[in-house]
């Protein structure tokens, strides 16, 4: 019995070895490196994050790892494998496979992107006992591998992002992966950096990504810690916009973003008419259920002094007609 059947990251490094070598070597690899070239990815860059394809086959890792129980209990597991009635198959079929790594650089999840056309264009493992979807962030790994001490992070959707900026030489971008932002996320990267840059797609789905962001992001606001978000222009993604502006002035960009503040306030007054006798009143009202999120009282303090000016009436007023007093930080 060997070890690494009952230890899944080796059971995961091993297929994900396996899939880079299918794009080197096999034969289909040529079409796919041939899809990776042309949307402007190098060798060095698929090397460094590890790309790879998983051939059009249902049973390759079953070829790879032949039928031990045990071996094909634990790929299905760690959701390799799907097993229906008796038959077990390949999840990952006629894709390119982007290994997710954990912190420590295990490979604990893959996704799997269609070549060129079809449906899904996106598959990613399901939570497994080693993936927790909450938790990770692509290329969190690979941006720590590249460089120890980043100052800032850049936050986008989609691991095709993450590895498109890192070819034009933005190597400090990581990806939720097809989840929200969470607290924990936000957690994991204030641990490397005290910079962080919300930059979701310029459409309806990244801009509801960011207002999920927010609320997350406001508690976790404290010392010197720095949330900016980024939009992009309309139907632009960090990899279309990256190529199209260049690494130095996305990177400008990223870090003169609107801060969170900045962006929350600029957020509620887009509900209000402000120029109604009502409009003052609404935005105080909106924005309560945000400023309780806020811990430090510093910013709180701050946020609420530009309210103020906004509703029209004195700190004091304002704090004694609506808010509550500070909560207590636990
Ligand atoms: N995503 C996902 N699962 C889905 C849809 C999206 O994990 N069912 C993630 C992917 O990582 C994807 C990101 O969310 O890269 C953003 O999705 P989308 O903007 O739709 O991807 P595109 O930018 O259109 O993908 P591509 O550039 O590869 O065409
Ligand atoms: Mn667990
Ligand atoms: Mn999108
Ligand atoms: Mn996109
Ligand atoms: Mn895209």
């Amino acid at each position: 019995e060997r070890q690494w059947e009952h230890d899944y990251y080796q059971l995961m490094e091993k297929v994900a070895r396996y899939y880079q070598q299918q794009l080197k070597a096999g034969k289909q690899g040529e079409r796919v490196i041939t899809y990776l070239k042309d949307r402007g990815l190098s060798g060095e860059i698929a090397r460094d994050f590890g790309l790879g394809f998983a051939p059009d086959e249902w049973h390759s890792l079953q070829a790879l790892f032949g039928h031990d129980q045990s071996i094909n209990k634990a790929l299905v597991n760690c959701g390799m494998l799907i097993e229906k009635d008796s038959n077990r198959y390949d999840r990952f079929r006629d894709r390119v496979m982007f290994p997710i790594r954990d912190r420590r650089g295990r490979v604990i999840a893959f996704g799997g992107r269609v070549i060129d056309k079809g449906e899904p264009k996106y598959l990613n493992s399901p939570e497994t006992d080693i993936f927790h979807k909450s938790r990770e962030l692509y290329g969190l790994y690979e941006m720590r591998q590249f460089n120890r001490k980043v100052d800032w992070a850049v936050v986008v959707e989609g691991y095709m992002d993450v590895v498109s900026l890192a070819q034009f030489g933005v190597r400090n971008a990581v990806a939720t992966l097809g989840t929200a932002t969470s607290s924990t996320h936000i957690q994991q990267l204030f641990r490397v950096c005290s910079k962080i840059v919300f930059c979701f797609d310029g459409d309806r789905a990244g801009r509801d990504a960011a207002l999920r962001a927010l609320s997350h992001s406001i508690p976790q606001i404290k010392d010197n810690r720095e949330i900016r978000f980024m939009f992009l222009p309309d139907g632009e993604d960090p990899d279309t916009q990256v190529r199209q502006v260049g690494a130095e002035v996305f990177c400008e960009e990223a870090q003169n973003a609107p801060s969170l503040f900045d962006f929350l306030m600029e957020h509620l007054k887009s509900q209000v008419d402000m120029d109604s006798f009502e409009g003052p009143g609404k935005l105080a009202n909106l924005a309560k259920p945000f400023i309780d999120l806020m811990t430090d009282a510093i910013h709180r303090e701050r946020f609420i002094q530009q309210l103020s000016l906004q509703v029209g009436l004195s700190e004091q007023k304002l704090n004694a007609l609506l808010l509550d007093p500070p909560k207590q930080q636990s």
